[in-house]
Formats: structure tokens, C-alpha cells, sequence
């Protein structure tokens, strides 16, 4: 795997996050390697303020911070994460890093972005971008090709302004705008919706997993979550929105309860939806981390656990890996892991080499999902 970008006589070291020893994928794409190319060759004059939208590891602010001043937004903990150890492995400058949900900076001299996997948070960054900057700002945005549809360059058109795209480059397309559309549309941040046969009502941030309806691994899951005093403190890993949360919390109204997911918007959402469901009363935290990465073993009786099998736009099972041999790490002896998956996933092996073959059991299973449980 190769971990060093050279360009234009200069190279990078660049690691994804967390560093893994087995390591197979690369840090940053050639989406990011065309984004350089094009402005080393637009002969900016140093020091601009530029925006870098949705740098998964920071190759894009690392490299143009030696000669300018980054801001970097992004809704990922994890790429927050990986930029600053990637800047710091490279000597570069401090980059000032916000969250999607942050006003974009007004002095902005250029907007670089890899274009995000969901439509709805583009549509978000492409008005938010819309309302702060000047039309005389370049933005730049980078997917690969296919990606990169008529209707992606609608939303554009509709919600920043004019448009065009380069001719393909190692399967990437660079996509040129400016905010001058005649209109500017108000966009909501919030999606709103009730879930079915449940007294729960979700407020969903727009880059929040199964932010327009609820999870089908999740709606089975809520079936199956037990009522039971002698649970006290319940953790939900990659807690999304909330929804399963809430409803451990309503069947259990004494436990505690601690939500933790890697997108800044999830863990707002989550935040915003107990209190609106539970009530401001309840002894909740919500916290952005990568997995429970240097979190104390406390008194956790329960981690509940839908695990993602995608990193950005990488299909991979290390972060239900890593979720699982957390939670076991932070479960009080006798506490128990809950876990949902496609079948095919394969989910029960893993549990099995963890915690062993005999203490875990399968609690619901149907045509398409499993649910698991571990006991420490
Ligand atoms: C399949 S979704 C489940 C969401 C919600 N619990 C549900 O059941 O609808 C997986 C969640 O894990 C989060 N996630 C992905 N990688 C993570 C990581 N390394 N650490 C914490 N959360 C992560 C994702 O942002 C996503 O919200």
C-alpha cells in the first residue's frame, strides 16, 4: 500500500485513520491528486484562505497549507482525526478545522471539495456555500466520474449557480462553480419524521445515516430490545440518530445512556432526540469519537450496536471489528453486546473468536437480518 503522495517534486506521507499495520487502503485518491495538479497549474498568488470540504485524510490540507491558510470542514470525526496526525507527520502548518454544521468562514479565496456520498448534505453545503461567498470565488469540486451525474449537476446549478465539469482523469471529473444563481433557496438542515408503530419522532442533520427513513436493521432491532432492571447504563456504538436509544430509554426509563457515533451531525441529531423524546430530565451523553477510542471501562452493562460496513466510500468490516472488541472492552463483567446484521456479514464468527463460542446466542433472526448477543 502506498503511503507517499508525489507531486510537483514534493512528497507526502500520508496514513489513513486510525493507522493499521494490515493496512490495504490508501489515504487519499486521485480525486485529490487532480484537485492539486489543477490549482498548482491556476498559479495562485500564496496566502489564500481556502475551504477544503470533506478531506477524508487530509492529503488536500496538508499539501496546500505550506502555502496557504486552510479552513477544513468536515462532518467526520475520523477525518478531523486523521487530517491533524497526517499535518503533523508532514511538519505543515495549523489548519483551522470546523464541522459542516459551522458557518462557512465569509473571507473564503477558493472552495475545494470532494463531493460527499449523500445528496442531502451536499444540497446543505452547496446553500450554505451559496449564502457566505462572493461570486467571484471559485469552487472546485472532485468525484469519480460516474458518480457525477446530470442530476448532481442540477443540484449545483439549483443551489450555487453556474456550472461546468473537466474532461475525466483517472476516472475523476472536476466540477467548476460559482455562487451566482439568481434565486437562493432556503434549505432546511432538518428532516423530520415519525417512526412507524413507535411513539418516536426523528429530527435528522443532514449527513445523519438513514436520515429519510428509518434503517430496516434498525427497525427489526427495536423489536427485540429488552426491558430489564438490572440494566443500569446502556452504550449505543454508532447511535445515528438515536432511534435505538430512545427506545431502550422508553422501555427502561432509569438507565443511563451514552450515544457515540463518528459524524458530528449523528451525534447532534442523537442529542436533540432523546431530549425531545426522553426529556430534558434523563442522564444522557452524546459524544463524537472513533469507536471508544480512549474511553475509561466504566459501569456499562449494555452496548447496542448496528455497525456501518463503509468508510467514506470503502467497503470494510475493520470498524465493526474494532466496535465489537471495544465494547467488550468497556462492558462490565457479565454485560452483554447486542448486535444487528445482514446475515451474510458473518457477524456471529467474530463475536464467537471474541467472547467466546458458548456466550453468544442469537436472539431474533429473519430472511435478512441477525441479532446477536454477546455476554463478557
Ligand atoms: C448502520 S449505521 C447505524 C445507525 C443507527 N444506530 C441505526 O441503527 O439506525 C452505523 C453508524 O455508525 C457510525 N460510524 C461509522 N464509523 C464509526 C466509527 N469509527 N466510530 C463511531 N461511529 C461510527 C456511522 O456514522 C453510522 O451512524
Amino acid at each position: 500500500m502506498i503511503t507517499e503522495l508525489s507531486l510537483h517534486e514534493r512528497t507526502l506521507s500520508l496514513f489513513r485513520y486510525p493507522k493499521r499495520n494490515n493496512e490495504t487502503l490508501q489515504a487519499w485518491d486521485a480525486g485529490d491528486e487532480y484537485l492539486i495538479n489543477h490549482v498548482e497549474e491556476m498559479g495562485l498568488e500564496s496566502n489564500q484562505h481556502i475551504l477544503i470540504i470533506n478531506d477524508n485524510f487530509g492529503a488536500l490540507s496538508c499539501w496546500f497549507s505550506e502555502k496557504h491558510r486552510i479552513t477544513m470542514m468536515s462532518d467526520s470525526y475520523i477525518s478531523h482525526q486523521g487530517t491533524q496526525a497526517n499535518l503533523q507527520r508532514n511538519h505543515c502548518p495549523d489548519v483551522n478545522m470546523i464541522t459542516t454544521m459551522d458557518d462557512v468562514p465569509s473571507d473564503v479565496d477558493l472552495v475545494l471539495i470532494q463531493l460527499p456520498k449523500s445528496n442531502r448534505h451536499l444540497v446543505w453545503q452547496l446553500s450554505q456555500l451559496r449564502c457566505a461567498l462572493k461570486d467571484t470565488v471559485p469552487v472546485i469540486a472532485v468525484n469519480k466520474a460516474k458518480e457525477i451525474h446530470t442530476s448532481t449537476l442540477k443540484l449545483f446549478e439549483k443551489h450555487l449557480g453556474e456550472t461546468k465539469t473537466s474532461l475525466a482523469w483517472k476516472k475523476h471529473r472536476l466540477v467548476f462553480s460559482s455562487a451566482n444563481s439568481t434565486t437562493i433557496n432556503q434549505v432546511s438542515p432538518n428532516t423530520q419524521w415519525s417512526v412507524d408503530k413507535e411513539n418516536i419522532t426523528l429530527n435528522n442533520l443532514p449527513n445523519v445515516y438513514s436520515g429519510e427513513s428509518l434503517d430496516l436493521g434498525a427497525r427489526f432491532m427495536l423489536e427485540h430490545l429488552p426491558t430489564n432492571p438490572g440494566i443500569k447504563h446502556v452504550l449505543d456504538l454508532g447511535c445515528g440518530n438515536g432511534v435505538l436509544s430512545i427506545k431502550m430509554g422508553q422501555l427502561n426509563p432509569d438507565i443511563k445512556l451514552t450515544c457515540i457515533d463518528e459524524s458530528f451531525m449523528a451525534v447532534e441529531s442523537a442529542r436533540q432526540n432523546l431530549i425531545s423524546n426522553l426529556g430534558s430530565e434523563r442522564d444522557i451523553e452524546c459524544i463524537a469519537n472513533n469507536c471508544l477510542d480512549g474511553m475509561p471501562a466504566t459501569d456499562v452493562d449494555m452496548v447496542m450496536c448496528n455497525p456501518p460496513f463503509h468508510q467514506q466510500q470503502a467497503i470494510t468490516d475493520h470498524i465493526a471489528w474494532q466496535m465489537f472488541c471495544d465494547a467488550k472492552q468497556i462492558l462490565s463483567v457479565g454485560g452483554q453486546l447486542l448486535v444487528i446484521g445482514n446475515r451474510h456479514l458473518g457477524y456471529d464468527g467474530k463475536l464467537s473468536r471474541l467472547f467466546g463460542k458458548s456466550n453468544v446466542k442469537v436472539v431474533a433472526a429473519n430472511k435478512k437480518f441477525v441479532i446477536l448477543q454477546a455476554t463478557k
